[in-house]
């Protein structure tokens, strides 16, 4: 096989949860484009609905299993439906994340002392109870590919941590515990585990970042490259870690940040603006 083939997935059948936006579509459309048939999950069909006519439009068969994460009995059905729609599954790539947020959507920024335990509760809900149901119902599909890879997509805020964003780091942390317990545990059944980190890239989660100058000149200048991402540039990064290209990769944390997590934050040295988050007692 040429090197250029292994980033092929033909054939593969594949879940991407958080399907509907941002990372989770660039996602699904890079896999589509390699030949991977996909089952594509968010809340509602209805915002699922431009992904799947895209990936149908790369030819591949695109069916949507909406299913809120919020209850962790539906993120189990998501992938037996999906299972059940593809005939199987090869791929799993578990997208969907969450911000603690307010009720207009807007995120909720708050240091660990003020933020209220339903914010928190929610967060570990989605971000890690969700995770662990959606990874318990995969196994036995995964167990019987002989391709079998699942990318759980954490964050670098679950590697360097995020003042403001705890719930947030702390759950997307944990994802890459289970990555590490997952890799090992499942190895012998034949199933890769990897996790996939981003940096900051612009997409709905982060417009209130990116769509604030001194907020999102603070955060770039923590950025070795000194740029937000774009979920495009994600995307290709989710591709190899489901593809025969990363056949001997498991157990790993692969960050796409820019270089946000080098030590000292890569720009050590560098002037940096003050903070604009006001510093809460
Ligand atoms: N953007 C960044 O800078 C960044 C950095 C590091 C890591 N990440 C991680 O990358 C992943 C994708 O982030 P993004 O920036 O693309 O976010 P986004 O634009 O806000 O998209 C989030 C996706 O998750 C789905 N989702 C949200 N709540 C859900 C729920 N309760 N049940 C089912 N699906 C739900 C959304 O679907 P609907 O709303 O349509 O239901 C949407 O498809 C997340 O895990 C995030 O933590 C993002």
């Amino acid at each position: 096989m040429s090197t250029l083939a292994t980033f092929r997935i033909d054939g593969a059948r594949a879940l991407v949860t958080g399907a509907s936006r941002g990372i989770g579509r660039a996602v699904a459309l890079a896999l589509a484009e390699a030949g991977a048939d996909l089952a594509l999950s968010a809340r509602t069909a209805e915002a699922l609905k431009s992904t799947t006519e895209q990936v149908c439009g790369l030819g591949r068969v695109a069916v949507a299993v909406p299913g809120d994460l919020n209850d962790t009995a539906a993120a189990g059905a998501v992938v037996d439906q999906a299972a059940e729609a593809l005939g199987g599954l090869d791929v799993v790539i578990h997208n969907a994340g969450i911000l603690p947020s307010e009720p207009d959507g807007s995120p909720t920024l708050l240091p660990l002392q003020h933020l209220p335990q339903p914010a928190w509760d929610k967060v570990v809900t989605v971000n890690l109870n969700a995770t662990a149901a959606l990874c318990r119902h995969a196994y036995p599909h995964l167990a019987a590919s002989q391709r079998a890879s699942l990318v759980l997509v954490s964050s670098v805020a679950g590697v360097v941590g995020a003042p403001m964003m705890e719930a947030y780091a702390a759950t997307k942390a944990a994802q890459i515990s289970l990555v590490r317990s997952l890799a090992t545990g499942w190895a012998r059944q034949g199933i890769r585990v990897n996790a996939l980190c981003p940096g900051w890239t612009r997409t709905d989660m982060t417009s209130f970042a990116y769509g604030n100058a001194p907020i999102s000149d603070w955060l770039v200048a923590h950025v070795p490259l000194g740029r937000w991402a774009t979920p495009e540039e994600i995307a290709p990064a989710a591709l190899f870690l489901a593809a025969p290209a990363s056949g001997y990769l498991t157990g790993q944390a692969l960050l796409v940040d820019g270089g946000l997590a080098t030590p000292e934050g890569g720009l050590a040295g560098t002037p940096k603006p003050p903070s604009p988050f006001v510093s809460a007692g």
